[in-house]
């Protein structure tokens, strides 16, 4: 598998809501970061679909570098 694109250096704050899914881009080729926009057709990438259990704002990786899909831990500091 290829590797994913590096769509950013930073995380993007997302008010996640309650028990309703999200799709996180995991190829970097998303123009709508951090989120899936069907743009890893074609690759090996599938979107990580994500819900969260509460109410609460999160930090979404957009380097997709990280150990801790889909919340950004830092990674991108070493890009
Ligand atoms: S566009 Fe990246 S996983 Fe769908």
């Amino acid at each position: 598998m290829d590797l994913p694109k590096i769509a950013g250096k930073a995380p993007i704050m997302f008010d996640a809501q309650k028990d309703k899914n999200y799709a996180w881009c995991t190829c970097g080729l998303s123009e709508n970061q951090p989120f899936c926009n069907g743009a890893h057709k074609g690759t090996d990438f599938v979107p990580q679909i994500c819900k969260e259990t509460e109410d609460k704002k999160v930090a979404l990786c957009t380097c997709k570098l990280t150990s801790n899909a889909p919340y950004c831990d830092g990674s991108h500091k070493a890009c």
